[in-house]
């Protein structure tokens, strides 16, 4: 197929003398070359473009992907348009070539993502338009290659939930970005910041609750002045998200503009109201009050417990949890400590008795509550009977399995069976060993181990736990059995 097309082109070489492919349209313009081939009906790139070609115009045709021959050594092309086309595939490198090219039009194909190398060497793109296709993911640098020369992006009407917010924080030449009628959910604090060339921000239809304020915005210009507005005001257009209109909007509201319809989504009794009609008071948040919380819990010592503190307010707290001994608590292999209020502890350790505070935090205010840990001790029994019977919790059995086993004797082999080190890693080891049961007179286990990532470097359990560690270097330092008689 390829080569019978490949054949006609050649056929179809002008009386010019110069390369054009079937049906289209070659402007030898000196010096500039044009190539325009829209409605042609290729189903790919043709192979017989002049190198030189400085336009290249392949609009509505039936191009399915984007090879790397297709424009290899086209370095005087500045102006490439393949829109509307079907393109679901675009290889790597396919444009590392163009190192000329200012503008890439790519709007209403099919591309779903974008990788790292689909425009590498694209380093004087200026008008990068992919507007129209089924995007739901942009890699972080992918347009690492023009970040300063960018002056025109337009991703809009794709499927984007996330977009690379580092990357549009970089395009410090970047004139107009429309990211309108994606799926956008979130906008972070300060990437606008740095766009101090930013004319045209185009938020239109996303799943926008708010928008964080940033300095770029105090560049909006106050309506109700003449149309000739100032050569640095932005126009931001943020219609049709679902927007929740309390304190957090403020701000944008005291940006007054009269011709716009932006409404709110919530809170009810904002619903569908003019964003831009509603009093600056009526821009409210409520600080949490804390709704309901743990009451005193027991616990044994080893067992895994949970702590919640549930507030409400507007907007949603976030809940931070303090320990006992005064120290905010944060993610360990042991702690896992969620902003919705619920604190779980996988293993408790008798360091863990006392109240806990949890702190409930938001824009209007904060709230504490307490809540009251009683560890119960697992009993010492190595102490509690007189005739110790354990060897030493010396040398670990971890430790002694790694070793030889033919100076060790059957007593001890036997012993090794019960511990398994299942999984290890390089920063993580899974210690299994079976219930108690099968091995009468065993009643706790202790490990010990040393962790630059972790607090806790003792956990005592009754029962047959799954202990996962986790950490930057750890040393697995002892694992001794209790046991009695
Ligand atoms: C590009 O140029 C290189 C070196 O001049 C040549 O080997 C290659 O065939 C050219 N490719 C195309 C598609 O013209
Ligand atoms: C708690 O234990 C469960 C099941 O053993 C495990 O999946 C989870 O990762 C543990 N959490 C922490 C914080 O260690
Ligand atoms: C702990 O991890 C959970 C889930 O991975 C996360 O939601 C939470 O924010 C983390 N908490 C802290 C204090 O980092
Ligand atoms: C908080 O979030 C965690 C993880 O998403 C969930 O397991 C827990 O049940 C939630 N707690 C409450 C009180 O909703
Ligand atoms: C058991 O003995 C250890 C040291 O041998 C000691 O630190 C610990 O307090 C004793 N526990 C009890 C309950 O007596
Ligand atoms: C101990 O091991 C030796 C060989 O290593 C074997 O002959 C002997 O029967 C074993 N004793 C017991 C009690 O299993
Ligand atoms: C943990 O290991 C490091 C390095 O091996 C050592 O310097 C440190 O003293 C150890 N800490 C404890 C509590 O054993």
């Amino acid at each position: 197929m390829e080569w019978l097309i490949f054949s006609l082109l050649v056929l179809a070489v002008s009386t010019s003398g110069q390369l054009c492919p079937k049906r289209c349209m070659c402007q030898n313009l000196s010096p500039s070359l044009a190539i325009l081939c829209a409605k042609t009906g290729l189903l790919f790139v043709p192979t017989v473009i002049d190198r030189r070609t400085v336009e290249l115009r392949l609009t509505e045709n039936f191009i399915t992907a984007v090879r790397r021959r297709d424009f290899a050594n086209m370095t005087s092309l500045l102006h490439l348009t393949l829109s509307r086309n079907t393109i679901s595939q675009i290889l790597p490198y396919a444009f590392a070539d163009l190192k000329r090219l200012r503008a890439l039009h790519l709007d209403s194909n099919r591309l779903s993502v974008v990788t790292d190398d689909h425009f590498r060497g694209l380093t004087n793109l200026r008008h990068l338009i992919l507007a129209n296709n089924q995007l739901h993911n942009i890699s972080p640098h992918a347009f690492d290659d023009f970040v300063t020369t960018l002056e025109d992006l337009d991703l809009s009407y794709n499927n984007l939930v996330d977009i690379p917010w580092e990357t549009i924080g970089r395009l410090t030449n970047v004139n107009t970005l429309n990211m309108d009628h994606n799926l956008i959910e979130h906008v972070p604090l300060g990437v606008f910041s740095n766009l101090h060339k930013l004319a045209r921000l185009d938020m239109t239809s996303n799943k926008l609750k708010k928008i964080p304020p940033d300095p770029l915005f105090l560049r909006i210009p106050v309506y109700a002045k003449s149309k000739g507005s100032p050569l640095s005001s932005l126009v931001l257009s943020f219609g049709g998200n679902p927007l929740h209109c309390n304190c957090e909007l403020l701000w944008l509201r005291r940006l007054t503009r009269e011709d716009d319809l932006e409404t709110c989504a919530s809170p009810s009794d904002l619903t569908a109201k003019y964003f831009w009609t509603i009093p600056e008071e009526e821009f409210i948040c409520d600080p949490p009050v804390i709704t309901r919380k743990s009451p005193k819990t027991f616990v044994m010592e080893g067992q895994p417990t949970s702590l919640k503190c549930k507030a409400n307010g507007d907007p949603d707290p976030d809940v931070h949890w303090i320990a006992p001994e005064g120290r905010l608590i944060a993610n360990t292999s042991r702690t896992l400590s969620f902003s919705n209020g619920s604190l779980e502890i996988n293993i408790t350790s008798l360091k863990d008795m006392g109240v806990f505070t949890c702190i409930a935090s938001n824009a209007a205010g904060e709230s504490t509550g307490t809540v009251e840990l009683v560890v119960s001790p697992l009993p010492h029994l190595a102490n509690s009977t007189n005739r110790i019977r354990e060897p030493d919790p010396g040398p670990s059995d971890i430790l002694t399995s790694a070793k030889s086993t033919s100076s060790v004797s059957n007593e001890t082999r036997s012993q090794e069976r019960k511990v398994v080190l299942a999984e290890l890693t390089a920063n993580s080891a899974l210690i299994r060993w079976p219930s108690q049961q099968h091995f009468p007179g065993i009643r706790m286990y202790q490990i010990q181990y040393n962790s630059s990532a972790d607090d806790t470097l003792v956990y005592r359990m009754p029962q047959e736990v799954d202990v996962p560690l986790t950490a930057k270097s750890n040393t697995l330092n002892s694992l001794s059995k209790r046991t009695d008689e």
